[in-house]
């Protein structure tokens, strides 16, 4: 799980934290951004490699929630479901993505090519109501603006 290449990767993060532990989100985000997200196996080898235990590490990463514990799509949409984002109708985008979808919160496309997530303040408040794909932030949405970001995500 752990390749040469990733390892390497790893000990560059490390090189500039005082720890081994603050590497950890960062080793994490370095194995998913090679297979995508971080499977048990791939969370017991970086555990391994920083000398941390399984749980300690599991810990921190289902409080990060950009670290995908189990398979996504291609895409991932992190519709903000805050405040500011709830005022400006959170629940008609969130409703309308589930509707084009197919897919409830949580889930991804059968054909793999979407994830729908909940997520937290993207920080973009004054473009209400907001989502991210992938690492892209997307604001002042309304229905035919979905459709076209959508159009562009293959
Ligand atoms: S509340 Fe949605 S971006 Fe801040």
């Amino acid at each position: 799980m752990l390749t040469e290449e990733i390892k390497r990767e790893i000990e560059t993060e490390i090189e500039v934290c005082p720890t081994l532990r603050c590497a950890c989100i960062e080793a994490l985000q370095i194995v998913q951004r090679h297979h995508g997200w971080v499977s048990d196996e791939g969370l017991k080898n970086v555990a391994e490699f920083l000398g941390m235990t399984v749980e300690e590490l599991d810990s921190i990463a289902t409080f990060y929630n950009r670290i995908y514990r189990k398979p996504v799509g291609r895409h991932i949409i992190l519709v903000c479901d805050s405040v500011s984002c709830w005022i400006m109708g959170f629940e008609h985008i969130r409703d309308y993505l589930i509707q084009c979808l197919g897919i409830e919160l949580g889930e991804t496309t059968l054909d793999g090519r979407f994830t729908l997530l909940p997520i937290q303040c993207l920080g973009v408040c004054d473009q209400a109501p907001a989502m991210m794909i992938d690492d892209e932030l997307y604001g002042d949405l309304d229905l035919g603006k979905i459709d076209r970001i959508l159009e562009n995500h293959k």
